[in-house]
């Protein structure tokens, strides 16, 4: 197990609530990613506090030494949620079931119950990129991932949690992106990863409205969220770079969200342009402040 009796008393004490069963830990609260670059100064932290860190697994499995060390370091001291790279759930490719048994291990050496990842593919014959490709609204894609989906989750022994992805370029649609989601999610019993700030940046770029997207999606399957900065590039162009502090129409965004939802873990999610730690600190308490206020159960 996780924690130690004192510690979840400790967390409960503090409002941070989760229930622990095995693969089923219920929890929310303000995570962090945890990096490298920041492994020591968010290890020893006080003060404003992350709920949870959230890595990737892909950066830490079968490192050894001194990163290692770290990595239990943190797990010591907070709980840890996963959040893949390279699954790549979209490829025509087969599925490479070795690394999926690989990450098994991996979330289980770790008792990490939560495994999302991206609702795109990276990989395809002998290319592997960097990207998150969208994936073409179609039937057949639907079909395709459903069963890639039950595969992964049958070895994982626990839910897929997929995320809506940000695009940049129009995909072969049959359907709409709302729509897509939802027959995914609702014929593969998988998990959503809402990422508020991927909604924001499409209904931009796309020029649809981001309430009435989120509205039209598996509400009740969200079991994460993901909050991160991006960068507006042109009058008609916003890059997802998660290097930027969150604006403000993404909290509000966001504030609207969470009165649509349960509490659920949400992720703030920053990978580069890293600030000073006060920085993010700040913006944990303001993602806690929001959804003190708003979560549904609260006001229910
Ligand atoms: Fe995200």
């Amino acid at each position: 197990m996780l924690f130690e009796s004192r510690l979840l008393s400790e967390r409960m004490r503090n409002g941070f609530c989760f229930l622990h069963q095995t693969h089923s830990i219920i929890m929310h609260g303000i995570g962090l990613g945890f990096r490298r670059n920041i492994a020591d100064e968010t290890i020893q932290l006080s003060g404003i506090t992350p709920d949870f860190l959230e890595i990737a697994p892909e950066n830490w499995m079968g490192m050894g030494g001194y990163w290692k060390k770290k990595l239990h370091e943190a797990a010591d001291k907070y709980p840890i949620t996963a959040h893949g790279l390279s699954l790549s759930i979209g490829s025509p490719d087969p599925l490479n079931i070795e690394f999926i048994q690989r990450v098994k291990a991996f979330l289980n050496s770790f008792d990490i119950a939560l495994y999302s990842e991206h609702l795109s593919y990276s990989q395809s014959g002998n290319a592997h990129l960097y990207d998150l490709l969208p994936i073409p609204f179609r039937e057949d894609a639907v079909k395709h991932i459903v069963e890639r989906i039950k595969v992964v989750q049958d070895i994982l022994e626990r839910p897929l949690i997929l995320e809506n992805v940000s695009y940049y370029t129009p995909v072969a649609a049959e359907m709409s992106e709302a729509e897509f989601i939802r027959s995914i999610v609702e014929e593969s019993k998988c998990q959503l990863l809402l990422d508020v700030n991927n909604v924001y940046v499409n209904a931009f770029n796309h020029s649809y409205n981001a309430k009435a997207f989120i509205n039209a999606l598996p509400l009740e399957k969200v079991a994460y969220i993901h909050m991160a900065g991006h960068e507006k590039v042109s009058d008609d162009l916003i890059i997802d770079t998660h290097g930027q502090p969150i604006i403000d129409p993404v909290y509000e965004l966001f504030e609207w969200t969470v009165g649509q939802l349960h509490p659920v873990p949400v992720l703030l999610e920053r990978d580069f342009n890293l600030p000073k730690m006060i920085e993010l600190q700040k913006e944990l308490s303001q993602l806690r402040e929001i959804t003190a206020k708003n979560w549904r159960s609260n006001v229910a």
